[in-house]
């Protein structure tokens, strides 16, 4: 059967919660489904005008958080409220601190974030794309070392019911499984 192209389901989708500062310094976060990475040290957004794009504008700084179980209101709340009306950080209740590499709040309650300087901002296309220049983890989400993500339960957007969704088990081994075909 085809269906409507107008909204075309691409999945999966993720959960990235954008942290910055505002002009006075305060911290802002907004939720961004549309996002990948896109070389080993690099993240690619893509982002309509929101309070967040005048804040890295301003900054040439960003964290980038991961939605996870635990953290689905806060998560939602972020991409239903806008920094320009908003003290959205205090009103989901979260705490923060400055990250140590880029001017861009770090969100407590979130245990793995990223740190990113701009690498390119285009104010045509919304594309954003980050320098990965640190990243964050809970030690609670850690095996040996290795962000285990059985433990951080993070989760995915599905576009195609409006959903955030849980990710499932491992059901098989990457640059491996294929090789008994080859
Ligand atoms: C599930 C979900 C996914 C979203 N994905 C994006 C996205 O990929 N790009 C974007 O520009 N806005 C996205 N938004 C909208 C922003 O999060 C929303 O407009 C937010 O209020 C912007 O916050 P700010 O003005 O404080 O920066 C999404 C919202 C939700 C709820």
């Amino acid at each position: 059967m085809e269906l409507s192209t107008k909204i075309p389901v691409i999945t999966p989708e993720g959960v990235f919660i954008i942290g910055t500062y505002k002009e006075d310094g305060t911290p802002n976060a907004m939720n961004a489904a549309w996002g990948i990475q896109s070389d080993y040290g690099e993240i690619t957004l893509f982002l309509a005008k929101h309070k967040t794009t005048d804040n890295i504008k301003r900054t040439g700084a960003f964290t980038v958080a991961m939605g996870t179980v635990d953290t689905v209101v806060i998560s939602d709340y972020f991409g239903v409220e806008t920094g320009f009306k908003a003290n959205k950080i205090e009103q989901a209740g979260c705490h923060v601190h400055k990250s140590a590499h880029v001017n861009a709040p770090i969100i407590e309650e979130y245990p793995l974030t990223l740190e990113c300087e701009v690498k390119s901002w285009d104010d045509e296309t919304g594309i954003l794309v980050g320098k990965i220049v640190g990243e964050q983890a809970d030690e609670s989400i850690l095996t040996d070392g290795k962000v285990d993500l059985d433990k951080m339960k993070p989760i995915m957007f599905d576009i195609s019911t409006l959903s955030y969704r849980a990710i499932g088990p491992v059901v098989g081994k990457a640059y491996h499984d294929g090789l008994k075909l080859k």
